[in-house]
């Protein structure tokens, strides 16, 4: 159990957050946000914000900053604000007001004009599904994909042949990331370059974009984001506070700083996608699976730059069966864009489809665990690569055990006014790594540095760094100081798709291995303590001929203050070997009220096969909150939107989310198996497996509570009267 090394700089106000850096001269800015959802903007009378009091400068499509299309090999294109007129969503950024002090920059704000030629606008997935184009699946998959039995000619003949068929079609609600801390930026210019401080999920990824919009080198652009607080995909790319900031900094040759208000965060950034799900499942008797098909539609923006891969993300890879049609359209609306949110894909459409099983479940009269190990997949289906490790069953009687399922009863119980039910689900999310690049250093006062372009954004990213640094050159992790949050540091991956730990993990490994080589040949060279012997390592210490010295101590002797090395790592052969993913069993108990329907979680349990935990505090830390944003989900959360595109509830007095009150003690436990054939750390990615299948444990408890099966989240109390 290791406690987060930044934590006390977190709960004492020491950890700098982006916002929270100053510089004489600083000016603040404040972004326009349109008031339609459609349409050109034609006019927009800036006099008056332009003599308000304290304004610097007033930007708009008129009288633009300059900025290009952003792009970076992970992410693609990224949007940047003001370059055109044409607006596609209310609350898209279309102007710019810097000033003096943040209130005299967004009082200028208030006073922009702005004249629009409006056009019709398109808000509900419902009202655009005739529209739908297809979309690609995950990677640039293919839009849709079929794999047949033989002698099959269509799933719909497989279907027809099942003996029992669920069919149902499942919805889920727009959602933002809600992180703690809002989308903010401060870029400062000197002769060197622009310095941004902004969180952001790979401060080198955020470098990239940056020299790309303001069409400058990358050499001149350090990003600096040591603290990020919660990203959750909605900092990967970067934010129209920090292109603004940066294009605004460069033309006024001052400081600026830009905080996105709360309300802004909700349409200027961009959040998870509302999904509509049709599933067929067709089971013979004793519950195995005959067929299964997913077809997905999701909502996107106009410019179609995000796909939400429900299909892709959960029917291709949960089930052995023996026929799987999926396929995957996008509906562009006239809302904010949308990007990855936390198990993309996977946790809306985990949502549908172990809804689905638990109704399947119900249709044979078969407990669904039971259901759900019948047709456990050893690959994917129409993969030859075997899962390189699976526990899934473990999790589920280790579960079980725990949970108390065998005391559950199909039609739930009672217990005063409350009705109870449980309700299970399984989760999986792909384990995958990234190219990382680490730094590691050996000082001669016997600690050692490990750096990383990558970021924390509250994962213990940083702990990590410390543990498996420590455990790689086998010294103390309190000897080790490590370092992230800089793209002055190595390329570290990135702080997305649960792979940092892998990513940068399987880097240290081979940075520690280089320089503890590097170590023994300047310990045996020419002069050196050991010269010409054959020396080894250990417990921080090089060994020969009965004697030792510590590391620092023989940097001292050879008057060397420091020795660093780096080391790469990527994914390679063994993706042509295995499949790989992460696997977990997640435990719901609800009480629904008799009389006033309120749906409440009385009991939570999660059981993941992850590969190997690094840090098990953090671990569980962060598997907790991943539980609760499903219970979020749904119970809580999603975005009302207007007709004419307004957001309803975009705030936190309107957005719902769960408090200390909706929650209850959260049980995790993890099976520890390393998987090695990932990569050699062993740890296959805890970030977003954890809200994997929670929205439907809960759908499914509510069903077994009340008898009632509600097929969209979030699920409120007049669902249930
Ligand atoms: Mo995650 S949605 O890849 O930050």
């Amino acid at each position: 159990m290791t406690s987060r090394v930044d934590g006390p700089l977190k709960v004492t106000g020491g950890a700098k957050y982006g916002a929270d850096h100053n510089f004489p001269g600083m000016a603040y800015g404040y972004v326009v946000l349109s008031t339609v959802a459609n349409g050109e903007i034609q006019a927009m009378d800036v006099t008056l914000a332009k003599s308000a009091p304290g304004v610097i400068g007033v930007y708009s499509p008129f009288d633009p900053l300059e900025l290009r299309t952003a792009h970076s090999p992970f992410l693609g294109d990224t949007w940047v604000p003001l370059q055109d007129k044409e607006v596609a969503y209310y609350g898209q950024p279309i102007g710019f007001v810097v000033a003096e002090t943040y209130e005299q920059a967004r009082d200028a704000a208030m006073t922009v004009e702005v004249t629009y030629l409006q056009r019709p606008a398109l808000t509900s997935l419902q009202d655009g599904l005739p529209s739908a184009e297809d979309a690609p699946g995950r990677g640039g998959a293919p839009s849709s994909l079929e794999v047949l039995a033989d002698g099959v000619e269509s799933i719909e003949d497989a279907l027809a042949a099942s003996p029992v068929v669920v069919e149902a079609t499942y919805s889920t609600a727009t959602q933002n990331h809600a992180a703690m801390e809002p989308h903010s930026a401060v870029a400062v210019w000197d002769s060197g370059g622009l310095t941004m401080y902004s969180g952001n999920q790979a401060a080198s990824l955020q470098a990239m974009e940056l020299a790309e919009a303001l069409n400058t080198d990358l050499s001149s652009v350090r990003t600096i984001n040591p603290f990020v607080g919660g990203a959750f995909g909605g900092k990967g790319h970067t934010s129209v506070a920090a292109f603004l900031a940066a294009a605004a900094a460069k033309v006024l040759d001052r400081p600026v700083k830009v905080v996105l208000s709360r309300e802004q965060v909700f349409t200027a950034t961009a959040g998870r996608a509302a999904t509509v799900q049709k599933i067929a499942l067709g089971a013979a008797e004793d519950g195995s699976l005959i067929a299964l098909r997913h077809d997905s539609w999701c909502s996107t923006a106009m410019d179609r730059s995000f796909v939400e891969p429900t299909s892709h993300g959960t029917s291709r890879e949960w089930y052995a069966t023996q026929n799987l049609a999926i396929s995957q359209k996008m509906v562009p609306l006239n809302v904010p864009p949308t990007t990855f949110m936390r198990a993309p894909g996977e946790a809306p459409g985990s949502f549908a489809l172990e809804s689905a099983i638990d109704e399947l479940a119900i249709a044979l009269n078969m407990d669904p665990i039971e259901l759900r190990l019948r047709n456990n997949s050893t690959a994917p289906p129409g993969n030859d690569l075997l899962w390189s490790s699976k526990h899934l069953d473990e999790c589920y009687s280790i579960g079980a055990a725990r949970f108390g399922w065998a005391n559950r009863s199909p039609n739930g119980h009672e217990d005063g006014d409350w009705l109870v039910g449980v309700g299970t689900a399984t989760a999986m999310f792909p384990a995958i790594r990234f190219p990382a690049t680490i730094e590691v250093t050996l000082r001669d006062d016997d600690t050692a540095v490990v750096s990383t372009g990558g970021a924390d954004p509250g994962t213990g990213l940083l702990t990590v760094l410390s543990l498996v640094g420590a455990e790689s050159l086998d010294i103390s992790p309190s000897q080790v100081v490590p370092r992230l949050g800089d793209s002055a540091f190595p390329p570290g991956g990135m702080s997305g798709g649960s792979s940092a730990t892998a990513s940068a993990g399987s880097a240290i490994m081979v940075a520690a291995s280089h320089l503890i080589d590097e170590l023994l040949a300047v310990a045996a060279a020419p002069g050196a303590p050991f010269e010409g012997m054959e020396v080894s390592y250990e417990d921080g210490r090089v060994l020969a001929g009965g004697r030792s010295m510590t590391f620092g101590e023989l940097l001292r002797a050879l008057d060397r203050p420091s020795l660093s090395a780096t080391g790469s790592s990527a994914p390679g052969e063994e993706m042509t070997k295995h499949s790989f993913s992460s696997f977990g069993a997640q435990f719901v108990e609800v009480k629904v009220h008799k009389w006033t329907r309120e749906a409440r979680i009385s009991r939570m349990l999660g059981v993941f096969d992850a590969g190997r935990i690094i840090n098990e505090k953090a671990a569980r830390s962060q598997i907790i909150g991943g539980m609760i944003w499903g219970v979020s989900a749904a119970l809580h959360e999603g975005m009302e939107i207007e007709e004419n595109g307004r957001i309803a509830n975009g705030d936190f007095a309107g957005y719902l989310l769960p408090v200390n009150a909706d929650i209850p003690q959260v049980d995790v436990h993890f099976v520890q198996y390393p998987d090695t054939l990932h990569n050699p750390v062993g740890a296959k990615g805890i970030g977003e497996i954890s809200v994997v299948g929670m929205a439907a444990a809960i759908a499914n408890a509510i069903h077994n509570a009340t008898g009632i099966r509600i097929r969209h989240i979030p699920i409120m109390i007049e669902d249930l009267l």
